[in-house]
């Protein structure tokens, strides 16, 4: 089956940010209450600064969005530097006008993870689901913390990293020692993911080309967790030169 996936290529990982971004806007001007989907890790980061920008120079208002994040390192609360909800807070919610409580990340402290991941999945339902939810890809081809196995029909639930993830995570980049990063993780479920109405999968650099390749061009399976939007109506994979540059190869 031929995957149904819009690709977007630009030469430059800017470029490509750039563009997400403007995928990201197009929906916030559209909708009364637009719902977004976001991701953290370093390849939003650009996107970020240009929505920030765009809010700045162009009057995009997020005054009505609301937000879901993909996911949340269990153990770490929402006030550690490291955490997700941290992180938006410095690359996002500080520089636009969102609404704090409009803005969902999950608590990585919660008493009861099962209830609150059954709230995530009602908060969005309650919103009237996701608009557009933007992704990265980790070289094994996770979405989220949904590592190789995760099934089509998973829901928001605690995971186990993989030592590829926990490796990525802590090159420096966010965690200096492997022995920081958090062992496990509430994320979004593939089926959570494939309900938004419109997906955009950013991918930037060489680390990237290969997942790339196997989402848009191998099996629709379980073991490359991108490749599970391959039949989504409204997928984009936004790519700079480096991500796709294996694209078109055997
Ligand atoms: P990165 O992570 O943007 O930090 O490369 C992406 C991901 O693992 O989903």
């Amino acid at each position: 089956m031929p995957h149904r996936i819009k690709v977007v290529m630009k030469e430059s990982a800017r470029e490509a940010a750039v563009e997400a971004a403007r995928l990201i806007a197009a929906v916030v001007r559209s909708k009364s209450r637009p719902v977004l989907g976001l991701a953290t890790g370093g390849t939003p980061e650009l996107t970020y600064a240009e929505l920030a920008r765009m809010h700045r120079e162009e009057a995009l208002s997020f005054a009505a969005v609301r937000t879901f994040n993909l996911d949340e390192y269990a153990g770490l609360g929402p006030d550690h530097a490291q955490s997700y909800r941290q992180f938006m807070q410095r690359h996002l919610f500080a520089h636009v006008d969102v609404r704090p409580w409009n803005t969902r990340v999950l608590d990585g402290l919660a008493s009861s993870v099962p209830a609150e991941c059954e709230a995530f999945e009602r908060q969005i339902v309650a919103a009237g689901g996701v608009d557009l939810w933007l992704l990265g890809i980790g070289g094994n081809g996770h979405i989220a913390f949904n590592e190789p196995g995760s099934t089509v029909d998973s829901r928001t639930r605690l995971v186990t990293l993989t030592p590829e993830t926990i490796a990525a995570n802590s090159d420096g980049r966010f965690f200096s020692d492997p022995a920081e990063v958090p062992r496990c993780a509430l994320t979004a479920g593939i089926a959570t993911i494939r309900e938004a109405r419109s997906i955009v999968l950013l991918a930037t650099g060489r680390k990237k080309a290969e997942a790339v390749r196997q989402s848009l061009h191998g099996l629709f399976s379980e073991r490359c967790p991108a490749s599970l939007l391959q039949d989504h109506p409204d997928c984009t994979f936004v790519l700079d030169s480096e991500a796709a540059s294996l694209l078109g190869k055997a």
